[in-house]
């Protein structure tokens, strides 16, 4: 078909999800870095929908809340039946002319390929519905029933379906095309007589077809994409086989992953060439990883860039760009408002926040950085702490280029460290340190000879102290 672009995609997800055992709504629930509707709402507006409405009704103000920046959201007050809820959206938006989709918000695994391929056979026989079936274990959908010819006639609900309609294994998807004027027409003479005494959408079908219009089916060929989730069970299920195609497609793109079932990547991260991703790694939201890169084993990171050829190991980051050719981890935690420059190494133990650390320069081991600037080349010594918070009010430290931070400093903000200037170990800087100079700020050490001999006589170190002293004089004579 030249073009299937339909005149609207509406998204049932008016429904409560009881079998969720949730106070959140069903739909809302997320898998792989969306909510179900969400999910729906991208595979549906990748058709370019004239209109894309959803019908909400459960906890509508949430529902509402995800859906209107994309969609309009028509309220369905009381849950009459599938039949009621497109009922309700033709009397507020009034008759859609042209094909109009029909389906559910709980249905997160159909691609906008099937959705094409079903509007391009409903438009290319010309039919008044098109309903997307699938073949396989049928129990808690309706039948698709056909006549001895074999020609579509209706769908039995079965909790309504006569034992020979039970053992009929092609079972409705809930997802339909539809002529939208004749939808219009035809969903004010549905009935609620049925075992549910709902209006059921499902009607439609036999009451078009009685009104001599052609009726049709297309089948899925992926009876996995029609999965419905109604509970938490489907709710994994669903995220495996999202997860799975999300895996599939980074390796068949030449990214290496080495277990993909520990690896979860939400579906708008995006990974280069030749990265390999190492297992019990979580890619989140927006997290975009250059290529040559290795992440992982153990890592969560969540809308974080990483540059080219960078390393990343057992780090949890959030909202932090770490520089291409970087080395992260193991045991690093990045918090947001964090930028690592080229070849910088950030070590063991070590938490960033808010902080820019420049090209080549290192915080290797069990470190605080807080709002501070590092210059490129620098070196924080093991057990540094950037203070920079003094109860009241966040401040910020400058390390200059080059500058040597000694082992277990203390960086009082505000404060700046210039370039090439040390701080001798043990120190806690509260003053500036000018550019090459040697910060200094710790007690001066004094011995007290003979101490332990006098004040821990007897002891073990009092033995060893003797021993040595011994010892020293026979070397000295
Ligand atoms: C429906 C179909 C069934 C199909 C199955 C596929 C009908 C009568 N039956 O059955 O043939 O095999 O889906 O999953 O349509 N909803 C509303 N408002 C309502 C009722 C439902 O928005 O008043 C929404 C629900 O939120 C849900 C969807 O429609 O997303 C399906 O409703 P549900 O009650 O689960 O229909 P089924 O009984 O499963
Ligand atoms: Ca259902």
């Amino acid at each position: 078909m030249s073009d299937s672009r339909p005149a609207a995609v509406i998204i049932l997800a008016a429904g409560e999800g009881t079998r969720m055992k949730s106070s959140t709504p069903k739909v809302l629930h997320r898998i792989c870095g969306r909510s179900l509707l969400g999910h729906a709402i991208a595979a549906a507006g990748e058709l370019r929908p004239q209109r894309l409405v959803v019908v909400a009704g459960h906890g509508r103000e949430q529902v509402s809340a995800e859906a209107s920046a994309d969609a309009d959201v028509v309220i369905q007050e009381q849950q009459l039946g599938t039949g009621h809820a497109v009922r309700m959206v033709t009397e507020t938006l009034g008759v859609i002319s042209g094909t109009v989709i029909v389906t559910y918000g709980d249905m997160p695994l159909l691609r906008a390929s099937t959705y094409r391929e079903l509007a391009d056979a409903h438009q290319a026989a010309r039919n008044a519905v098109t309903v997307l079936t699938a073949v396989g274990d049928p129990d808690g959908y309706g039948r698709i029933v056909r006549d001895a010819a074999g020609e579509f006639t209706s769908i039995v609900e079965q909790r309504d379906a006569t034992p020979e309609q039970l053992a009929i294994t092609e079972y409705n998807s809930g997802c339909y095309a539809f002529d939208g004027g004749l939808l219009a027409d035809a969903i004010k003479r549905v009935s609620s007589d049925n075992d549910q005494q709902q209006e059921y959408l499902t009607d439609v079908v036999a009451i078009l077809r009685g009104d001599g219009h052609r009726v049709g089916t297309v089948r899925a060929a992926d009876a996995a994409e029609v999965l419905g989730v109604n509970d938490r069970v489907q709710l994994a299920a669903a995220r495996r086989v999202l997860n799975d195609r999300m895996t599939v497609s980074f390796m068949r793109n030449g990214v290496s992953i080495i277990d993909p079932a520990t690896t979860w990547i939400d579906v708008d991260v995006t990974i280069g060439a030749d990265s390999e991703i190492g297992p019990g790694t979580q890619l989140e939201g927006r997290t975009a990883i250059g290529s040559g890169v290795r992440i992982g084993p153990g890592c969560t990171l969540t809308d974080t860039t990483v540059g080219d050829g960078a390393q990343v190991r057992y780090t949890v980051s959030n909202q932090a760009e770490i520089g291409p050719n970087a080395t992260v981890g193991p045991y690093a935690y990045l918090r947001p408002g964090v930028r690592i420059g080229d070849g910088a190494h950030i070590g063991c133990h070590v938490e960033l926040k808010n902080s820019v650390v420049g090209e080549g320069a290192k915080v290797p081991h069990l470190t605080y950085v807080g709002d501070a600037d590092i210059g490129k080349g620098a070196n924080i010594g093991a057990g540094t702490i950037f203070a920079n918070y003094d109860g009241v009010a966040k401040h910020h430290t400058t390390v200059g280029e080059n500058a040597f931070v000694g082992s277990d400093s203390v960086l009082v903000a505000p404060v700046t460290i210039g370039a090439g200037a040390y701080t001798a170990a043990g120190s806690t800087v509260s003053e500036d340190i000018p550019p090459g100079a040697l910060g200094i700020a710790r007690g001066h050490q004094h011995n007290s000879d003979d101490w332990v001999l006098r004040k821990r006589a007897g002891t073990a170190a009092a033995e060893a102290a003797s021993r040595a002293v011994l010892d020293k004089k026979g070397e000295q004579a």
